[in-house]
């Protein structure tokens, strides 16, 4: 029998008050993980922490900008101590919006790498040293297709997931020897509000057109490949982003 079960393992989604973060959060639940929730949308991340803790599950709710690295290093600190290791973190959290190159004020350039990527090199900084002591782990960053294709209104957005997708292979090196693997998941075109509030109803009829499976993505679909990064299945794979785009990034080649 094939058993993807996470029983006994502790995890931290980021951006797991909804939308993608919220689907992982929720999978890995099921699957038997505690999750501790980071997010700076308290009434949405105490939702889900309540939502996992009612259908059985365990779960907490942390008020974590992740840009800030005294939040993570106090929330990190908090878990280690309720429950003495970290298993997996999943650095979901991520901010998009569209501008033509020369209109991206710089505010937003600077904020946009701040959240998508500095936010997970803080991430990773305070839960590693946990996880070289504990000799396993598993880092699972949330990039984007764009950072492969550029994303037509949005340097800044496919400039901060690139540098995700280097982060990814740079600790996938670095970490190898202590048994942490790290890999990305680069979704596109997913049903979630970051979508819905970048593009029209007929901008997205529009996209599905362009998508080799003629449709959007789900959130659960791209929490589907968090849970097979973070279970037994997937031992022997670090540094890859793999596509979650229903063929759009292959298809538009
Ligand atoms: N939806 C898509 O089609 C799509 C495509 C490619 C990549 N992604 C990536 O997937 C991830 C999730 O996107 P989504 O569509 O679910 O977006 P979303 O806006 O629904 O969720 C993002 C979550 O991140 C949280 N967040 C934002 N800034 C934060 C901060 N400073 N500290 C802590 N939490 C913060 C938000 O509060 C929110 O809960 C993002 O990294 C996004 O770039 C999404």
């Amino acid at each position: 029998m094939i058993s993807l079960t996470l029983e006994g393992k502790i995890t931290i989604v980021t951006g797991g008050s909804r939308g993608i973060g919220k689907s992982i959060a929720l999978k890995l639940a099921q699957a038997g993980s505690t999750v501790a929730i980071f997010d700076i949308l308290e009434k949405e991340g105490k939702d889900t922490a309540d939502q996992i803790v009612s259908s059985g599950g365990k779960a907490d709710f942390y008020r974590v900008d992740v840009t800030s690295e005294e939040d993570v290093k106090n929330a990190v600190g908090g878990i280690l101590k309720n429950y003495g290791k970290i298993d997996f973190l999943v650095n979901n959290a991520g901010i998009t919006s569209r501008y033509f190159f020369t209109e991206i004020p710089v505010q937003i350039w600077k904020k946009t790498i701040d959240v998508n990527l500095t936010g997970a090199f803080l991430c990773c900084k305070a839960v590693v040293p946990s996880m070289i002591k504990q000799k396993e782990g598993r880092i699972v960053i949330i990039s984007s297709g764009s950072a492969i294709t550029g994303s037509g209104g949005g340097a800044h957005y496919a400039s901060s997931k690139g540098g995700v997708n280097s982060l990814v292979r740079a600790l996938a090196r670095e970490l190898a020897p202590y048994n942490i693997l790290v890999n990305g998941v680069a979704p596109r075109n997913i049903e979630a509000e970051t979508l819905e509030n970048v593009y029209s109803k007929e901008q997205i009829k529009a996209l599905c057109e362009k998508i080799p499976l003629k449709r959007l993505g789900t959130p659960e679909e791209v929490a589907n490949i968090a849970l097979f990064l973070c279970s037994s299945l997937s031992t022997y794979i670090t540094g890859q982003i793999i596509l979650a785009d229903g063929g759009r990034t292959f298809g538009s080649v």
